[in-house]
């Protein structure tokens, strides 16, 4: 558990504070033996504001159990929990193993309300108002931060409410898209092209294909390159889900539209990862986060 590389600073640590509370009793055995001297009228001797005496009688018994009920409290509580250096304690109580703890517990409690949803069919999930709102805080808590809360995306970062979908967008498919994750995977291509001016006709005959402004000439000294595209974005440009290549037909752009855009994804080619969400969500969340993002495109009328 320790973060250092050696045990000095837990055995410096377990020393000061073994240490400490030695000198603690040793203080008290020590002041409650000793008598200061004093004047037959029991007081120190000290005068104040004339008439004021300081008393010398001894510490109040309860005092004293207080002190060292405090110290014996303390010795149990450092065998029971850790506090002593890397010494873990007798009941292996840790902060982090309390959070996971609240975390099971919060699971639990939630099991018998997202009970229902382990069964229920993508469209009946978007149908139910309940659903719909839970979903928005799952899908804010934990995809907002890359998709946008209104989940329309960014550059990079696929727009989810547009029904123009990289990996599909079926229930069956969104819901692999959650729980697995993706990686879309565009090699470099710029070799199999040809020369940059290649590339660059290549890039104008990619724009006509979404009625994007272009030059016609480089479009169509570029159209017979686009074999080698083909493989992956199809013959005709319109993309293939199981692969996650993009339709490049329509005027939807992942990562950025025009000339230079296009011959920077051909040159240099692009990764691109949604992070499995199994095991960080229960399978009944990753149901009603499904059938949130899929209401998106095909409104079910529950959420407005
Ligand atoms: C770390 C950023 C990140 C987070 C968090 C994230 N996503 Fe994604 N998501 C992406 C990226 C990037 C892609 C595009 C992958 C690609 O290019 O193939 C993507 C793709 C998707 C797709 C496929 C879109 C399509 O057109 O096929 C869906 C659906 C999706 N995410 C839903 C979610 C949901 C629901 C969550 C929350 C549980 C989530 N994402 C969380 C980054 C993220
Ligand atoms: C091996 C498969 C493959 C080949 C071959 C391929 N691509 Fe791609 N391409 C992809 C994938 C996958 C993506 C999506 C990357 C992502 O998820 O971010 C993509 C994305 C793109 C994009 C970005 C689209 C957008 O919306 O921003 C363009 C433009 C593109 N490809 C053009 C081409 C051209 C031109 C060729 C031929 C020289 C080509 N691709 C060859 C797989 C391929």
């Amino acid at each position: 558990m320790s973060d250092f590389v050696n045990n000095f600073w837990s055995v410096y640590v377990s020393g000061i504070t073994m240490v400490g509370i030695l000198a603690c009793l040793i203080l008290l055995f020590v002041t409650a033996r000793k008598k200061v001297v004093s004047d037959e009228d029991n007081t120190t001797g000290h005068v104040w504001d004339e008439d004021l005496r300081e008393l010398n009688n001894p510490m109040p018994r309860w005092w004293m159990w207080l002190f060292i009920i405090t110290v014996v409290f303390s010795l149990m509580y450092l065998a029971m929990y850790p506090g002593l250096g890397s010494y873990t304690g007798k009941l292996q109580w840790s902060q982090t193993g309390a959070y996971d703890k609240e975390v099971e517990k919060a699971k639990a409690d939630l099991e018998p309300l997202y009970a229902r949803f382990t069964a229920m069919s993508t469209e009946d999930i978007a149908k139910d108002s309940q659903a719909m709102a839970i979903g928005e805080r799952l899908f804010m808590n934990n995809c907002a931060q890359c998709h946008g809360s209104d989940a329309r995306g960014g550059k990079s970062f696929p727009n989810l409410t547009d029904g123009d979908w990289l990996h599909g967008g079926t229930p069956d498919r969104i819901h692999e898209t959650i729980a697995k994750g993706r990686i879309g995977m565009m090699p470099p291509q710029a070799e199999a092209v040809g020369s940059p001016e290649d590339v660059r006709n290549l890039a104008h005959y990619v724009l006509s294909l979404s009625g994007s402004p272009h030059d016609s000439v480089k479009a169509s000294l570029g159209k017979s390159k686009f074999t080698t595209c083909a493989a992956c974005h199809g013959m005709d440009g319109k993309g293939n889900t199981m692969l996650g290549a993009p339709n490049l037909t329509d005027d939807v752009w992942l990562h950025g539209w025009g000339e230079q855009a296009i011959v920077d994804m051909v040159t240099n080619g692009k990764m691109n990862q949604m992070p499995a969400q199994e095991g960080k969500l229960t399978p009944a969340q990753i149901n009603v986060l499904t059938a949130y993002v899929w209401n998106f495109s095909h409104k079910q009328g529950s959420a407005n």
